[in-house]
């Protein structure tokens, strides 16, 4: 005999229980995002809001970008540990970052030209840094000046980020104007003696400001919100150096110093007198050279893969150079960090803190401040869920033991 199920209407009271509402945003950006939940969500979500050259701009590395995807991948192969029955009711993502607490266990990474991404630019990242106490690193290559980031935000933490030019007068002004701005450590990049080949900008004829051609005016069409306020604020252009107008890969060929090497370290040291970060490291026996040398922190760092391609992975040299160095020095680590997961992984191989790139970039270009908020709330709903499903109540409890690297 086939059974079947009696059937009833069903009434209001029965109905009315499964009837929520969504949430209502009244703000359109924030309706937009809220519809992210990941940070690559988020990546899509800029995709539709920028020109396509500024896009990958950001979203590119150099030549294969196989630097960027062995580092991802990393992310993704990696297994957590977990542990069962512990009370997570609480976690707490507290670290200490040369020396002083920080709430969460990242930093926003220094990112040049970034009122490219969204007119408010670096002000509108320095705010979420500041609201949430999360370290903000200033670009040298940044579109706001030193001392209007400084305006803008005076309680955030800020670090200042230097390449070191061939011009070695402006490279001691701009350390005097950080300091003269209360900016609390200096992050000198180590791993730009050249420009990367990024062959999605040379393919696009990428140039800082953009310039105005036939395929522009199509895509005015396609951004219009982009160029509206583009061409309506202040014009674009580097805080640091003025009148330039040609590719990024030229700028940094002719402003930077390929013949820098431990001898420029001790000269930065000497202008330099508080905390010192070394962004770029990509090798034990270079992190021993730097601990020797006194610095106070490492990023090991390939530039998001946008410099030599194939490098090693830098999460791969976590556990060996906090090993080698890390009762001397800081071991930080940055490339390929897309989600909260991510970071707890990294602190818990050994990292002190972890810097996000792309992760923030994303969401200022589909939304500028608000964009920018809704990744540090992505990031840190991921990381809270992460520790709490491996059973750790606080970052310091992270170790090698939750990870396991394959
Ligand atoms: C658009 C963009 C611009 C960047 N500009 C700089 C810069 O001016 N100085 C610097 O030291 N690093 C720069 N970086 C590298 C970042 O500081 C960081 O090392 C990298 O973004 C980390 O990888 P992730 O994007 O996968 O998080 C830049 C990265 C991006 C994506």
């Amino acid at each position: 005999m086939e059974l079947m199920s009696e059937r009833q209407l069903p009434k209001w009271s029965e109905l009315k229980p499964l009837l929520h509402a969504r949430p209502v945003h009244r703000h359109a950006t924030d309706r937009r995002l809220s519809r992210a939940l990941t940070i690559p969500d988020l990546r899509l979500a800029a995709r539709r809001r920028v020109p396509r050259a500024v896009f990958d701009y950001t979203d590119g590395a150099a030549e294969g970008e196989i630097s960027l995807r062995r580092a991802r991948r990393m992310f993704q192969t990696l297994e957590f540990s977990p542990s069962v029955l512990h009370d997570v009711s609480d976690v707490d993502t507290n670290c200490v970052v040369l020396g002083r607490d920080s709430a969460v266990p990242f930093a926003f990474a220094p990112t040049g030209f970034t009122r490219l991404m969204h007119h408010e630019g670096e002000t509108a990242v320095a705010r979420v840094a500041e609201r949430h106490g999360i370290p903000y690193a200033l670009s040298t290559m940044g579109t706001t000046s030193i001392e209007a980031v400084a305006a803008a935000v005076p309680a955030a933490r800020k670090w200042f980020q230097l390449y070191v030019w061939k011009d070695r007068a402006a490279g001691e002004e701009l350390m005097a104007r950080a300091r003269g701005a209360g900016f609390e450590a200096l992050m000198l990049t180590v791993d730009v003696p050249v420009a990367g080949n990024r062959l999605r900008d040379v393919r696009n004829g990428f140039s800082i400001p953009p310039t105005l051609t036939l395929g522009t005016v199509a895509d005015i069409a396609a951004h219009p919100a982009w160029w509206a306020n583009l061409l309506t604020t202040k014009p674009l252009a580097f805080a640091s150096l003025t009148g330039w107008d040609r590719t990024i890969a030229e700028l940094i060929d002719e402003l930077f110093d390929p013949t820098m090497t431990m001898a420029d370290l001790e000269w930065v040291r000497s202008c330099w007198q508080g905390p010192l970060i070394i962004k770029g490291i990509q090798s034990v026996d270079d992190a021993r050279r730097m601990a020797e040398a006194g610095v106070d922190a490492i990023v090991l760092s390939n530039h998001g893969g946008r410099q030599l391609d194939r490098a090693p992975v830098p999460l791969s040299l976590v556990p060996e150079v906090v090993d080698t160095v890390g009762d001397r020095t800081e071991v930080w680590v940055d490339t390929g960090v897309l989600s909260g997961a991510d970071i707890v992984a990294a602190v818990a191989l050994g990292a002190r803190t972890v810097l996000v790139g792309r992760a923030y970039l994303y969401g200022l270009m589909a939304g500028g401040e608000r964009g920018v908020e809704r990744a540090v709330g992505i990031l840190v709903r991921e990381m809270h869920r992460t520790m709490q499903l491996l059973g750790v109540r606080s970052a310091s409890e992270l170790s090698r033991r939750h990870v396991r690297l394959r």
